[in-house]
């Protein structure tokens, strides 16, 4: 049941409390904030790419799944062939074969978990065929139902050729269903290949034929994301080393970018997905636009030459390294060097001749033992001396202390490492009681990159529960307080598809037709929305369970204060702001999320319960301001 806090209890419980007072020195900004402190890490776990941000709506689109149909029904004469393929990537195709008879023949895709089919919305179909009989064919292409109820059919021509040719069509949607399929239907008697067969919404992100799903894109965008880590976490490893993400596989026409398994299809065997694959149709020339588009730094994480050591722990000798860190010299070249550059030109070819301004590089994921700085050394060797320019992102391993951790931390700074990568992935009492786990870190060496964390609410199964977004935000205004150690901060997971997820919990949910907007989504959107430019000391009396941080923003020459009331109870708080001479930041807005429920949640294709409210704010004279419970609150203060 929810709490109500009625005028008179409230009033008793503030004036049975002392008060908190929190001091501010506005005179005296410290050290700088990164400009891409908060930012984003998207990983291809939960159905986050294929079935998720890549637009493609038909999975298994070049039937190359080890279970050639899956994700398909065929009706008829069906079979799989790979002769004179029209990809050698990816070769397999289906071959169609219609007899006399009123017998159909042809195939229905099932997508991922439905396709969602909007009423009046069109559709980008297309597909390569290859029609080597002496008359044309017609090829039917259907929308239909959750139940194969035809709704849309289009009828392509198919003429004689010997080799493979595109067709393509914009079907209209004429109904809404959330689990509707695709169907190719042979209508005419002979025998058509058909490979690549393909659906996208027309209205895709940016417009892009082809592209990212424009809600999933645009929640991202939303967020105001100033870096960006791809491709992973655990994927960037691979359970085996040809498992391993390998980026050259990912860019260069969509057709030729060969399949590969997701580790996530199996990785834990109580949430099997055996139809999760990558098409890398979202590669990293899409991952480099896409962190453009949205205003983040791209932050591309490549494999060390050591596959995840949870699993095979495969490693590739010393002396076999050099293919792995060409990889990463490579990739420079592909995100920033000229057009005239073998790998600039393929950016250039695919559309982007500007670079895409790289300026970190992550080498491995989460490594351990010696295994991995030596490793890393060699990786630093070249990048040093041909990259200079570009910081490197070392790893503490997978876990916030412990042996690893304490053994890696002064391999990176032996290293020299810009950056080392900290996960904690801890319940939420842990971020409530580590917020100031930074204030006493050296300050010489690397900086911290809290590449992947987020609470863990076991209570309530590890869901997004206001409590956890809560927790989070505590901790996080000790990242800020901490701005000059810790340089950028991206909460992990990304994305999850709600029927098909490995890994909770996550930022944003998401069903074939609608997103949803966690809580911790809101905490990320209020401190990448409100981070200020330089650090302000601040002092906090007799503030249990209060968490703050202050900066300036200098371009504004606002101060931005920050307070998170873990309580269930109302805080008065006396704001003591020195401000500099002829200054008095008296008023402003006031923009925060609060709730009396801790176990509270959103929910896809429900209204949210819990958002950010924005309301003026006016300090008055003796500073006092009253602190809503469990609350977490940005005051941009002029
Ligand atoms: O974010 C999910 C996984 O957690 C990542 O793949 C991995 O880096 C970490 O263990």
């Amino acid at each position: 049941m929810k709490k109500l806090y009625p005028f008179a209890l409230c009033l008793a419980a503030l004036s049975a409390q002392a008060q908190t007072n929190i001091t501010i020195d506005a005179t005296r900004p410290a050290a700088d904030i990164s400009p891409d402190m908060w930012g984003i890490f998207f990983e291809d776990i939960n159905f986050a790419a294929d079935g998720g941000l890549y637009g493609e709506l038909v999975k298994n689109r070049s039937f190359e799944f080890p279970q050639a149909l899956m994700g398909w029904a065929s009706m008829g004469q069906v079979e799989l062939a790979d002769a004179d393929p029209a990809f050698k990537a990816n070769p397999r195709y289906a071959r169609i074969t219609k007899g006399e008879s009123y017998r159909p023949a042809g195939l229905e895709n099932e997508g991922f978990r439905g396709i969602s089919l909007k009423k009046g919305e069109t559709y980008d179909f297309s597909a390569q065929v290859r029609n080597a009989s002496q008359r044309p064919l017609k090829l039917g292409v259907e929308l239909i139902n959750s139940i194969g109820r035809t709704y849309k059919t289009d009828t392509l021509t198919i003429a004689p050729a010997a080799g493979w040719q595109k067709v393509e069509a914009t079907l209209t949607s004429e109904l809404t269903d959330p689990k509707g399929r695709l169907r190719v239907l042979l209508l005419t008697p002979g025998t058509i290949d058909i490979d690549h067969i393909s659906l996208f919404p027309t209205d895709t992100w940016k417009g892009r034929k082809g592209g990212l799903r424009r809600d999933l894109a645009q929640s991202l965008a939303d967020l105001s994301p100033k870096v960006m880590r791809f491709p992973g976490g655990c994927i960037v490893e691979g359970t085996d080393l040809a498992n391993r993400y390998q980026w050259k596989k990912t860019v260069g026409p969509v057709e030729e970018r060969p399949l590969n398994i997701n580790r996530w299809n199996y990785n834990f065997s109580n949430r099997m997905a055996p139809d999760y694959f990558q098409s890398a149709g979202l590669g990293f020339f899409e991952f480099f636009q896409l962190s453009e588009d949205i205003g983040a730094t791209p932050l591309p994480i490549l494999s060390c030459g050591l596959a995840c050591q949870y699993e095979t722990g495969e490693e590739v000798p010393l002396d076999s390294l050099q293919p792995y860190i060409d990889d990463a010299l490579d990739l420079i070249e592909f995100a920033n060097g000229p057009v005239t550059s073998r790998w600039g030109a393929l950016r250039a070819e695919m559309g982007h001749p500007e670079p895409f301004n790289m300026r970190y590089i992550g080498i491995g994921n989460e490594q351990w033992g010696e295994v991995y700085p030596e490793r890393l050394e060699l990786f630093l060797k070249q990048l040093r001396a041909k990259h200079p320019e570009i910081m490197v992102v070392g790893s503490a391993g997978p876990l916030p202390q412990g042996e690893q951790f304490d053994y890696l931390w002064p391999e990176m700074r032996r290293l020299g490492a810009d950056l080392v990568d900290e996960h904690y992935y801890r319940e939420p009492e842990w971020f409530f009681s580590h917020a100031d786990r930074y204030n006493d870190y050296p300050r010489k060496g690397p900086k911290v990159f809290a590449g992947e964390y987020a609470s863990h609410d076991y209570e309530n199964r590890t869901a997004n529960t206001y409590l956890s977004a809560l927790s989070e935000a505590a901790f996080m205004t000790g990242l800020e307080r901490n701005a000059d150690l810790v340089r950028m901060a991206t909460y992990a997971p990304l994305f999850a598809h709600v029927e098909a997820n490995q890994w909770h919990p996550d930022l944003i949910w998401f069903d074939n037709a609608d997103v949803m907007r966690t809580p911790n989504y809101y905490v990320q959107q209020l401190f990448a929305n409100n981070p200020g430019t330089r650090v302000l000391p601040i002092a906090t009396e007799n503030g249990p369970e209060i968490y703050t941080s202050a900066t300036l923003d200098e371009p504004t020459g606002e101060v931005i204060v920050k307070i998170v009331n873990r309580t269930a109870e109302p805080r008065k708080v006396k704001l003591n702001l020195k401000a500099p001479k002829g200054k008095t930041y008296a008023s402003g807005t006031h923009t925060y999320l609060q709730s009396d429920d801790l176990a509270a949640q959103n929910a896809v294709g429900e209204p949210e319960k819990i958002y950010p409210r924005q309301r003026p704010v006016k300090i008055s004279g003796d500073g006092e301001i009253e602190v809503l419970p469990q609350s977490v609150n940005v005051y941009r203060l002029r």
